[in-house]
C-alpha cells in the first residue's frame, strides 16, 4: 500500500461550496520573479535528521523507531536504511557551504531526539547536543538562518518500547526533549517548528503500519492522534517559555481533494476525507476541536481525552507550515464506513505523475493556502515543504532535471496567486535540499536540488539547483 493511500482523501470546503478544481484555479502565467514575492519573503530548503544524517549509532546516539523499522527485512524498498544516508553528520559543513553557494538563505532541518536523549528521557548525550551546535553555528557563520523542526518522525526506540505515541506519557517525554533543545539552542535559533506532519506519522506509522513503528488499526491511531495534538500545543508552550522572542510554528501535510464527479455522494466522500487529512490537527490547535461533526467515528478519541484537554490542545502559533505535493481525487465507496470514500489513484487518471506516483497539480497549493487562510485567527502561513521526485540522470557531471524546474515554477506561481489575493503567506522551503532517504521508498526517489551519489557521497548541483540560485539572485 502506498503512503498517500491514507493521505488520499481531501476536498475544498472553506465556504461549504465545492467547485471542481479546474474552474477555480489560475493557470496562465508567463514569468516568475523573486521580486514579485516581496523583499521579506523567506526562501529556503529543507531536510530531516533521519533522512540525511546517517551516523545512526555514532557518538552516543540511541536507536530510533526508524533504525529499528528499516533494519527489519521487507519494510523498505530493497531493504535500504538510513544508517549512512547522506552522511550529513560528517559532511554538514560542506552541505551548508553548498547552500551558501546556491544563495539559499534559510535552512530547515530537524533534531534527532535519540541523539540528544539516547533513551528518550533522562541522560543527555552531550555529543549530540554539540553536533547541532556545530550545524547551527556553521549556518550562522554563513548567514543562513536555521529553522528547526523538533520532531520529524524519528522517535527514540526506548519510548516506542513503552507505547510511543499511543502512551499519554509522551506529553511529558516530549516536553523534556523540547525543553533541552530550546534551552541549548534558544539564544541562537529563533524559528521553531514543533511537529512535522502529525497526520502523516500517525496515519502511516500507527494506522497503516507502512512507516515506523509499523503499528496498525484505529486502536493505535486514535490515541496517537490525540497525544500528537497535545504535544503540538504543549511543545509550543515549552518553546514560548524558554525563548521569549521565538517564532513558533508547526507543520501539516495537506492535499487538495476533488470529488470524482460533481455528485453529492462524491462531494460527501471528499468532505470526510478532507476532515481527516487537512483538518484533524489544525482545528484543535485553533480551539475548534476535532472535526467529529464530519467524521462521527472520531468521537472515539474522547476515550483518550482527560478533563481540560480541549483547552490544552489550543496554542496561538506564530505561523503554520503548509506542506503540499499533490492532490487527491476520491469517490463515494461503501466499503470504507469511516470515510465512505476511496481514492482514485493518480496512475489511473491519465495525469502527469512524479516518481512517487503523485499527481503534479500546482493549483492544489493555491486552494490549500486559501483554505487555511480562511480560518478565523489563522497566523501567517509558510510553505515549509514542496517539491518533486523525478527520474534524475547524472550525465557527465550534470543532472538536467527540467521537469523539476517546471514543477517548482508552476507551484510557485500558484503560491504567488494566493499571496496576491491577500493570503498571508510568508515563505517557501523547497523539499529537499539534497537527495535523501525517502522513508519506505528508500533511495529510489530523489527530491533534491542537489544530486547525491550514495556510493561516493559526491554532491552534484542539479539544473534545478542552478535555477533556484539564479531565481534567488534576481
Ligand atoms: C513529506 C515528509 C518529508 C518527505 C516528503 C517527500 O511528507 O515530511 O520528510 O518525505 O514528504
Amino acid at each position: 500500500m502506498k503512503r498517500r493511500t491514507f493521505i488520499q482523501l481531501i476536498p475544498t470546503i472553506s465556504s461549504g461550496l465545492f467547485l471542481p478544481g479546474s474552474l477555480q484555479a489560475h493557470t496562465i502565467f508567463n514569468t516568475i520573479n523573486r521580486k514579485d514575492f516581496g523583499n521579506d519573503f523567506v526562501w529556503g530548503a529543507a531536510c530531516a535528521a533521519y533522512q540525511v544524517e546517517g551516523a545512526w549509532n555514532i557518538d552516543g546516539k540511541g536507536p530510533s523507531i526508524w533504525d529499528t523499522f528499516t533494519h527489519k527485512k521487507g519494510t523498505i524498498y530493497k531493504n535500504q536504511n538510513g544508517d549512512i544516508a547522506c552522511d550529513f553528520y560528517h559532511r554538514y559543513a560542506d552541505d551548508i557551504a553548498l547552500l551558501k553557494y546556491l544563495g539559499i538563505p534559510n535552512f530547515r532541518f530537524s533534531i534527532s531526539w535519540s541523539r540528544i536523549l539516547p533513551n528518550g528521557v533522562g541522560t543527555i548525550n552531550q555529543r549530540g547536543i554539540d553536533f547541532y551546535h556545530r550545524v547551527i553555528d556553521t549556518c550562522l557563520e554563513n548567514n543562513i538562518t536555521p529553522w528547526i523542526t523538533l520532531y520529524h518522525w524519528d522517535l527514540p526506540q526506548a519510548l516506542e518500547d513503552k507505547g510511543g505515541w499511543t502512551n499519554r506519557e509522551i506529553i511529558n517525554w516530549f516536553s523534556e526533549f523540547v525543553s533541552i533543545c530550546t534551552k541549548s539552542y534558544g539564544n541562537k535559533v529563533k524559528n521553531w517548528m514543533v511537529l512535522n506532519e502529525p497526520m502523516a506519522f500517525t496515519g502511516v506509522g500507527y494506522f497503516l503500519g507502512i512507516h515506523a513503528p509499523g503499528k496498525k488499526g484505529i486502536g493505535n491511531f486514535l490515541p496517537a492522534v490525540h497525544h500528537a495534538a497535545m504535544c503540538q500545543a504543549e511543545g509550543a508552550r515549552v518553546i514560548r517559555a524558554n525563548i521569549a522572542d521565538a517564532n513558533i510554528g508547526t507543520t501539516f501535510s495537506c492535499s487538495h481533494i476533488d470529488p470524482k464527479k460533481a455528485k453529492e455522494r462524491h462531494f460527501l466522500a471528499a468532505q470526510k476525507s478532507d476532515a481527516l487529512i487537512n483538518r484533524l490537527f489544525i482545528e484543535p490547535a485553533l480551539g475548534l476541536g476535532y472535526p467529529t461533526d464530519t467524521i462521527p467515528l472520531l468521537k472515539r478519541i474522547e476515550k483518550y481525552m482527560h478533563s481540560g484537554d480541549e483547552q490544552k490542545l489550543k496554542f496561538d502559533f506564530d505561523f503554520i507550515g503548509i506542506q503540499n505535493y499533490t492532490r487527491e481525487v476520491v469517490k463515494h465507496w461503501i466499503f470504507n464506513p469511516i470515510l465512505w470514500s476511496k481514492q482514485i489513484p493518480a496512475s489511473k487518471r491519465k495525469v502527469e505523475l512524479t516518481e512517487m506516483g503523485w499527481e503534479v497539480y500546482p493549483e492544489g497549493i493555491y486552494y490549500l493556502l486559501k483554505k487555511f487562510a480562511a480560518y478565523k485567527n489563522i497566523p501567517p502561513l509558510y510553505v515549509t515543504e514542496n517539491g518533486a521526485a523525478f527520474e534524475d540522470v547524472l550525465d557527465d557531471e550534470y543532472v538536467h532535471d527540467n521537469k523539476r524546474i517546471k514543477f517548482i515554477e508552476s507551484y510557485l506561481k500558484q503560491v504567488l496567486n494566493a499571496k496576491n489575493e491577500g493570503v498571508n503567506v510568508r515563505g517557501y522551503f523547497y523539499w529537499s535540499f539534497t537527495d535523501n532517504f525517502e522513508w519506505a521508498e528508500g533511495y529510489r526517489t530523489r527530491f533534491g536540488l542537489v544530486h547525491i551519489d550514495y556510493t561516493t557521497q559526491k554532491r552534484t548541483v542539479k539544473d534545478s539547483g542552478f535555477w533556484f540560485k539564479k531565481f534567488l539572485e534576481e
